[in-house]
């Protein structure tokens, strides 16, 4: 149930301000050396599962997609969907619930409630279409929050009607919510109907990022490995379709960005998307991530995973890309489940570490990656 739902997904961070200047680019060498050097200029160290603290954690609270970001002082956890041991009845069941952090990047807090139902981040819309026989219940991926302004956030949601005997599902499509911060629990709400109808592309599931006026969002969709990016001003100018421009597949990595108008269908991704210098122009992930501002790199930088296997990354200068190929972490022999990768950059204590975290339907793995370049 939770990997239909997952399939369609993502994550990611926030920072209002990522300037870059004046220090002296790091290069990273090419990825098959990158590979060879693994335990000398770069390392992974597994640090442990993620800690949830009360009732719930003693219960064995997990899930999968849990992403951190920064709001107003807070940190916030938000999850795909989360129970306790694999079972609704231990401790209720909740399609996307939300939490704070702590000082601790594997501790959640979620000594509030005994019940992870009552963690639900965002509810559909009262005017939202019920589901439909045989769908008998609402499903809610979410994304990453990223700050508009000093005390709400924006995220995005893709909006499902499940619950079908045959296991069945339909889209309704993608909406945006505003978040603040409630006194257990971040608060999203959604303020009007869904930015799009179900033939949409999911916006901002993979993840999304604040650079300057704009929140930048992504999407996996299209052939295999592409990675849409659309953007719109960080203001209500988020609430109409209208507002947001798609980068169109550039023909190669010199090719000055063209930005079009408006939300793409669904059937049309494939005209849309990122560059990376790979053989084939795309990622090589199959799954959500995370897009963040690297201290290290002085560049962006996007985690993904293919499916249950490899976790990447990739650098770019511009929000959009070009990037550069794909920089394996874990290998397919690591023995860890890629999925759902989450980088957490508010723990880092220095510019060459970064923590992140991935894995499906229970446990949540945190790494810690440190580069000596
Ligand atoms: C932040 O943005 C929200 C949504 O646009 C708005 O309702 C709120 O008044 C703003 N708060 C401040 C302090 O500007
Ligand atoms: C967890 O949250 C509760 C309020 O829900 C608060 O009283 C407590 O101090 C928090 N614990 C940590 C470790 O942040
Ligand atoms: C563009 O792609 C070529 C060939 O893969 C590569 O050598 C070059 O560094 C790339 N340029 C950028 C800006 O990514
Ligand atoms: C790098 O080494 C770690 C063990 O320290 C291993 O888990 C990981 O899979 C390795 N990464 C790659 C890409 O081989």
């Amino acid at each position: 149930m939770m990997f239909i739902v997952l399939l369609t997904v993502v994550i990611v961070p926030v920072v209002i301000a990522w300037p870059s200047m004046g220090k002296k680019a790091i290069k990273l060498p090419d990825s098959d050396t990158f590979i060879r050097q693994n335990g000398t200029k770069w390392q992974i160290q597994y640090v442990g599962n993620i800690k949830f603290t009360g009732s719930i954690g003693e219960l064995g609270l997990g899930g999968d997609k849990c992403r951190s970001s920064f709001l107003g002082g807070r940190h916030i956890w938000n999850c795909g969907d989360m129970e306790c041991a694999s079972d609704p009845f231990k401790c209720g069941f909740s399609m996307g619930p939300a939490f704070y952090g702590t000082k601790s990047v594997s501790v959640i807090n979620t000594t509030a409630h005994a019940n992870v139902g009552d963690f639900q981040f965002a509810p559909p819309w009262h005017g939202d279409p019920k589901p439909v026989p045989p769908q008998s219940q609402y499903g809610m991926d979410t994304s990453n929050v990223v700050p508009i302004n000093a005390t709400t956030g924006l995220a995005y949601v893709w909006e499902i009607t499940r619950g079908a005997p045959d296991g069945s599902h339909l889209d309704q499509g993608a909406g945006v919510v505003f978040v603040t911060l409630g006194e257990t629990q971040p608060i999203a709400k959604r303020v009007g109907p869904l930015l799009t109808g179900s033939d949409s592309v999911a916006v901002g599931i993979f993840a999304i990022a604040r650079v300057q006026q704009y929140i930048y969002n992504y999407n996996l969709q299209g052939p295999f490995g592409n990675i849409l990016v659309g953007r719109v001003e960080a203001s209500d100018a988020a609430l109409s379709a209208s507002k947001y421009e798609y980068l169109l597949y550039p023909p190669d990595n010199k090719t000055a960005p063209i930005w079009t108008r408006g939300i793409p269908a669904a059937k049309d991704a494939a005209n849309y998307g990122m560059r990376t210098t790979e053989s084939s122009g795309r990622f090589a992930c199959s799954q959500y991530g995370s897009v963040t501002w690297s201290r290290y790199f002085h560049k962006y930088m996007l985690m993904c995973n293919l499916f249950l296997d490899f976790t990447f990354f990739y650098l770019a200068e511009n929000p959009w890309g070009p990037w550069t190929g794909g920089y394996k972490l874990l290998g397919d022999d690591s023995g860890w489940l890629g999925y759902g990768v989450s980088a957490h950059p508010r723990w880092s204590t220095k510019d060459n570490e970064l923590y992140f975290s991935q894995g499906p339907s229970g446990p949540l793995n945190m790494f810690k990656l440190t580069f000596h370049y």
